[in-house]
């Protein structure tokens, strides 16, 4: 394979982003099924308490939320400048709105990832992406021709800057010669700490490379009655811990995440501006590595060695 460096319009990976991202996949079909006036009333009430950042992606709510999102954000009347938007693309589903789509399938192709990234921001209305990520690896994916698409959109001023998302440290590798990577966004929760294992988020903080959590609640798990014997012991522990220190689980989860050195963004999956503002509250509590470890245990099911 030649390797072609690609010279982009911005080579910084540093990202201006609020600290909460609030996620957007629950606002529309796939949850709440916010009104146009529901979204324009959070993402003042979100704006005003300096949460800025706001994560899509094209397929949310089978390809629907951006547009909506699109039009409560303009009845908000907040500027541009004062949102970030992220959205990613690459996941393709067969759905109403994607009959053609015959198998659920990734495309990174160049044409792909332009016509994906042009219709996100014609649905927002919101003239470029600060942050377009690939949503999901794909065993097809070509890194010269991913350059070539994040290279032409650059240049055209419709995105600031580049993202993978669930993608391990090999494959962030295969990229990082064609396209300089300003974030990864990964699952990582008390319920789900393998990126923390396999080499992920070291990777990812000795390159720069924005840690950003997804499901950082495990997607309401944490709140839910469960069957399964090892979460409900698991999650008995890290209860244990929440109560001693007077927190909910949903406040340590963001403390556990925000303390690491990483600097890692919960993106944040409530439609209710008071569980939003939960994370928000965290950014403020400070705890001690031991704590942290208190956590970590609590999560692991025994003491480190
Ligand atoms: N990159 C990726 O592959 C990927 C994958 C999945 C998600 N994401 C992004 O990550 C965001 C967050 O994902 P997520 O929604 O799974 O995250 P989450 O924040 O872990 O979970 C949100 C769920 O937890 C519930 N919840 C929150 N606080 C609660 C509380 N105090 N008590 C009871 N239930 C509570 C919410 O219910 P209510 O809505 O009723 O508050 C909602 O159902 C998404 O919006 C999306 O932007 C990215």
């Amino acid at each position: 394979m030649t390797k072609v460096l690609i010279t982009f319009v911005s080579k910084s990976n540093i990202l201006n982003m609020s600290r909460t991202i609030a996620g957007v996949m629950n606002w529309g079909k796939w949850g709440s099924g916010l009104s146009t006036e529901d979204i324009a009333q959070l993402l003042s009430s979100l704006v005003d308490n300096n949460i800025t950042t706001i994560d899509h992606a094209d397929i949310y709510g089978g390809y629907t939320t951006e547009k909506e999102w699109g039009a409560g954000w303009k009845a908000s009347g907040i500027t541009r400048e004062k949102v970030e938007i992220i959205s990613k693309c690459g996941i393709c589903y067969p759905c109403d709105e994607r009959p053609q789509f015959t198998i659920k399938h990734y495309d990174y192709s160049y044409n792909h990832i332009v016509s994906s990234v042009e219709r996100s921001i014609e649905n927002l209305q919101c003239d470029y992406l600060d942050l377009l990520l690939l949503h999901r690896p794909s065993p097809l994916m070509n890194p010269v021709e991913i350059g070539k698409a994040f290279n032409h959109l650059q240049e055209r001023g419709l995105l600031k800057k580049i993202g993978v998302s669930n993608f391990t440290p090999s494959q962030m590798d295969l990229l990082r010669n064609h396209v300089t990577i300003a974030a990864n966004q990964i699952e990582l929760s008390l319920n789900q700490l393998d990126s923390f294992h396999n080499g992920t988020v070291d990777y990812c903080y000795a390159h720069d490379i924005e840690v950003q959590a997804w499901s950082p609640l495990s997607g309401g798990k944490l709140f839910e009655e469960s069957s399964d014997y090892d979460w409900v012991t698991t999650r008995a522990r890290i209860k244990e811990v929440a109560d001693k220190y007077g927190w909910g689980l949903d406040s340590m989860s963001y403390i556990f995440l925000l303390h690491h050195p990483a600097g890692i963004r919960p993106v944040v999956g409530s439609s209710k501006l008071n569980r939003v503002l939960t994370s928000k509250d965290a950014e403020d509590i400070k705890i001690s590595d031991s704590q942290w470890f208190e956590i970590w245990t609590a999560c692991m099911g025994h003491r480190v060695p």
